[in-house]
């Protein structure tokens, strides 16, 4: 059964396009996890689990700054809102 000029081409044009769709959810699929650190469960960070999260920020600084007990890395990106990217889990 010959295939027609036509019809390859679209056989062809199919595949690509499947393999296409494979790339793209391999991309998606291994997409490297959240990486940010939590919030630490100790001593220093407890009590700010179950506080309102711009109440608890208040008090981020008082240890991070940089003369504090324990300052951010200096290629720390932009900290407006502590919370946001240290997400606390339960
Ligand atoms: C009483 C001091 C103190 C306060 C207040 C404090 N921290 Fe910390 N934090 C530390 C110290 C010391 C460390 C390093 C040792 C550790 O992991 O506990 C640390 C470590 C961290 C880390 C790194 C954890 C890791 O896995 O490497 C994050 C993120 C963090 N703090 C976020 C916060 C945020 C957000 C707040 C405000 C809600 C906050 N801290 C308030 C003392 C404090
Ligand atoms: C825009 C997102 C963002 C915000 C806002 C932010 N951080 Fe970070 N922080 C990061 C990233 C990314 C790193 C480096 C990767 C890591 O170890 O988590 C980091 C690192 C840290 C570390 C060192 C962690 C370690 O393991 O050495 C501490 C402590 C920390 N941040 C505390 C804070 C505090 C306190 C605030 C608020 C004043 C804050 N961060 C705001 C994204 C953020």
């Amino acid at each position: 059964m010959a295939m027609s000029m036509k019809s390859k081409k679209i056989l062809i044009y199919n595949l690509i396009f499947l393999v296409f769709c494979g790339g793209v959810f391999y991309f998606l699929w291994s997409a490297p996890p959240e990486t940010t650190a939590f919030l630490p469960h100790d001593e220093n960070h407890e009590r700010f689990f179950p506080m309102e999260k711009k109440e608890a920020e208040k008090f981020c600084e008082s240890c991070h700054k940089p003369d504090g007990e324990a300052p951010l890395p200096a290629d720390h990106p932009p900290k407006y809102r502590c919370l946001f990217c240290h997400k606390r889990t339960k």
